[in-house]
């Protein structure tokens, strides 16, 4: 029996889109094999893979001034593919320091790059996130790089800037939550193991122009423009999770596109966070204004609690729970697939739970 899960990432993939793949999975379209047991040049999957592209191009909205590649290595690997890249020797790399992720980011970054943190919310345990308004951007820094959503700390920086140079984001666990202006980034990245699909894919959706400022000497794996001459097939790409990742695309498209999963992705966490504000039992530990709408962390009255909540929680068919080892408490993660009914029985879960031990 499925049951809610609210896993920050692998996480939950629509019944919908899992029930046609597995009508599907012994035989693709009278091709007499799996879609996973096919050669990534045939014809068939070439056709798979193109549609997968153009379908998110599509929900997006994505630019002709931009490419979108089918990459590996998740989103750490952007955390020094991008720095490899687009790092010059004469100049900074300003980057913004929101929570674990971008911190990560600029550890990895650091080992290549002179990085310049030009704001950062970790002397408040990153229970907010600096407004780009405070962002001390230099003018002649190699790019911008920050994270709206960041997964661990539920904290998200709704708009990006106004002004950047060569703006870089970290949008895994937000990217088609909500529609998004492209044109305003050089390159976003993002791991499919949250919003997309199964794990081994990371989108990435690069300004052309950028491409064309790329580090030359570097070996061909590490270029974007040559994983964009290639279509995102320089070398075997992880076939099945491209698949699977084209039929979550089919699946947004059909259910009414970002306009809807938004709408349902605001309803969702502003349900979760009405509840948690008036249960005088839970709390929320992040301003208002930097809330995400995809992951909702949340500390119970007495920690001590903690174990119990969530060996019940999980009896109830409420999986996940478990905020990060780093930050403690609890955290529901509720991306596109994650339906308002699984909102409702979680609160009714925590009301029942509270009632009992609160
Ligand atoms: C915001 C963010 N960035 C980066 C990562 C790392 O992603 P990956 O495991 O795909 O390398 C994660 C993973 O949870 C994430 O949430």
């Amino acid at each position: 029996m499925r049951k809610w899960n609210f896993c920050a990432g692998p996480a939950v993939i629509s019944e919908e889109v899992l029930t046609e793949v597995k009508e599907e999975l012994l035989e693709w379209a009278d091709s007499g094999m799996s879609i996973m047991e096919m050669s990534h040049r045939s014809k068939i999957y070439d056709t798979v893979a193109t549609e997968a592209k153009q379908d998110f191009i599509d929900i997006l909205k994505v630019p002709d001034s931009h490419d979108v590649l089918f990459l590996q290595g998740g989103a750490t690997h952007q955390f020094s593919m991008i720095p490899m890249n687009f790092g010059r020797k004469d100049l900074a790399a300003d980057y913004v320091l929101s929570g674990s992720w971008s911190k990560k980011a600029i550890a990895e970054g650091s080992k290549i790059t002179n990085i310049n943190t030009i704001a950062s919310s970790e002397d408040m345990q990153f229970s907010y996130a600096p407004n780009p308004n405070i962002w001390e951007m230099k003018s002649d820094s190699s790019y911008t790089h920050y994270c709206p959503n960041e997964t661990i700390q539920g904290v998200a920086i709704h708009s990006p800037p106004k002004t950047a140079n060569t703006l870089i984001a970290d949008m895994s666990s937000v990217i088609l939550s909500e529609p998004i202006d492209v044109s305003k980034f050089a390159l976003i990245y993002a791991g499919a193991q949250k919003n997309i699909g199964p794990a081994g894919l990371t989108m990435v959706v690069i300004e052309k122009e950028l491409m064309g400022k790329e580090n030359e000497s570097l070996p061909n794996i590490l270029r974007y423009s040559k994983h964009s001459e290639s279509d995102s097939m320089l070398n075997t790409p992880p076939t099945f999770a491209w698949y699977m990742a084209g039929k979550v695309f089919k699946w947004i498209k059909r259910s009414g596109g970002l306009d809807h999963f938004k709408k349902q992705n605001h309803l969702k966490a502003s349900t979760l966070y009405k509840y948690v504000d008036n249960s005088g039992f839970y709390t929320n530990p992040v301003q208002l204004e930097n809330r995400s709408i995809m992951n909702i962390p949340f500390i119970l009255a007495d920690s001590n609690l903690d174990a119990l909540f969530l060996k019940e929680s999980e009896e109830a068919g409420l999986l996940n729970l478990k905020g990060h080892r780093s930050v403690g408490g609890m955290r529901a993660s509720i991306y596109n697939a994650m339906p308002i009914e699984g909102i409702n029985q979680l609160i009714d879960f925590m009301e029942s739970f509270k009632a009992k031990y609160g």
